[in-house]
C-alpha cells in the first residue's frame, strides 16, 4: 500500500521494514548518519519495542503501528517542552479520521479509550555539544491495531485495548499509517507557529485533567488532583496541603485508571 501520495515531501525518506528490534532505535542510527526531517520508519513487528521508563511496548507482528520520524528543527532543547503532547494530538486525530472515535491522552504519552491503553508514545531527542541546539528528535508513536482481548499477554489483558477491541472490526495498519504520517506533518509545519492552538487541543483530549493522581518520583509517591496543562505542556497538581507542582515528566498515574485504584 502506498503510504503517501506522490509528490509528498515525505516520501522519499519512508523506510518500511518487516522486523527490527524499536524503530527508535533504528530512527536514532539514521539520525546520526545524517537522515534528513521526515524520515519515517514503520516496521511491521518490532522485538524490542520501548516504551517510557525504560519499559516495553508489546509489538507483535501485523498486530500494530510501529512508526518513528526523524525531525531536526532549529531550536534549543526548551523550544520543545510540548513535543510529546503535540505528537498525542496528531496520533489522536488520526485515529479519529481512521476509525470515527477519537481517544483520549493520558498525560503525557498514552492513548486511551476509557481506562485502557491504547498506545503511547515515546519522544527522544539529541542536543549537539557544540551548539547547545537540538541535533535530531525522534517521535515513536506505537498503537494497536487488529489484537483482540485474547491477543494481548495476560499481564495486558483488562488493561489494554486495540482498534480492534473498541470498534468491533480489524483496522489495518497500514491504513492508520497514511493518516498518522499526514497529521505529524500538518503538526510539524506549524509546531511553534500554531503551538497555541496544538495545546488548546491536547487540553480538550487530556483525560488526566481534574482526576486525582499519582505522582511517582523514585521511592516518593504524592496523591494530589492534576488542575491543568501550561503552556510547556507540564501538568499542574494541587496537593491536599494546598501546594502546588507543575510536573513536566515522570510517572503520573490516574486513580481508576490501568488498575490503579
Ligand atoms: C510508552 O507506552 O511508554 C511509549 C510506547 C512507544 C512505542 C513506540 S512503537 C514505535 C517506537 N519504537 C519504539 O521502540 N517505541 C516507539
Amino acid at each position: 500500500m502506498t503510504l503517501l501520495p506522490p509528490g509528498h515531501p515525505w516520501r522519499q525518506h519512508l523506510i518500511q521494514l518487516d522486523t527490527v528490534d524499536s524503530t527508535n532505535r533504528y530512527a536514532k542510527d539514521l539520525a546520526r548518519q545524517g537522515a534528513p526531517e521526515g524520515t519515517v520508519v514503520i516496521a511491521k513487528e518490532q522485538t524490542g519495542g520501548r516504551g517510557r521508563l525504560g519499559r516495553s511496548f508489546c509489538s507483535p507482528a501485523g498486530q500494530g503501528l510501529y512508526l518513528s520520524l526523524i525531525l531536526r528543527p532549529e531550536c534549543k532543547p526548551d523550544a520543545l517542552l510540548h513535543l510529546t503532547c503535540a505528537a498525542g494530538v496528531a496520533a489522536a486525530e488520526a485515529v479519529e479520521k481512521t476509525v470515527g472515535i477519537r481517544p483520549g491522552i493520558k498525560w503525557t504519552n498514552d492513548l486511551v479509550f476509557g481506562k485502557r491503553k491504547l498506545g503511547g508514545i515515546l519522544t527522544e531527542l539529541s542536543v549537539s555539544s557544540q551548539t547547545g541546539k537540538v541535533d535530531y528528535v525522534i517521535i515513536g508513536i506505537g498503537i494497536n491495531c487488529r489484537q483482540t482481548e485474547a491477543d494481548f499477554p495476560r499481564e495486558l489483558q483488562g488493561l489494554a485495548c486495540s482498534l480492534h477491541t473498541v470498534t468491533g472490526r480489524p483496522v489495518d495498519p497500514n491504513v492508520l499509517a497514511s493518516e498518522l504520517i499526514a497529521a505529524l506533518h500538518f503538526l510539524c509545519c506549524g509546531l511553534f507557529s500554531r503551538k497555541s492552538d496544538i495545546l488548546t487541543q491536547f487540553r480538550q483530549d487530556c483525560v488526566t485533567l481534574g482526576q486525582e493522581v499519582s505522582i511517582l518520583r523514585g521511592d516518593e509517591v504524592r496523591h494530589g488532583r492534576a488542575l491543568s496543562v501550561n503552556d510547556d505542556g507540564g501538568l499542574l497538581v494541587a496537593y491536599p496541603d494546598g501546594s502546588q507542582q507543575i510536573i513536566a515528566s515522570g510517572e503520573v498515574s490516574i486513580r481508576g485508571m490501568y488498575g490503579y485504584l
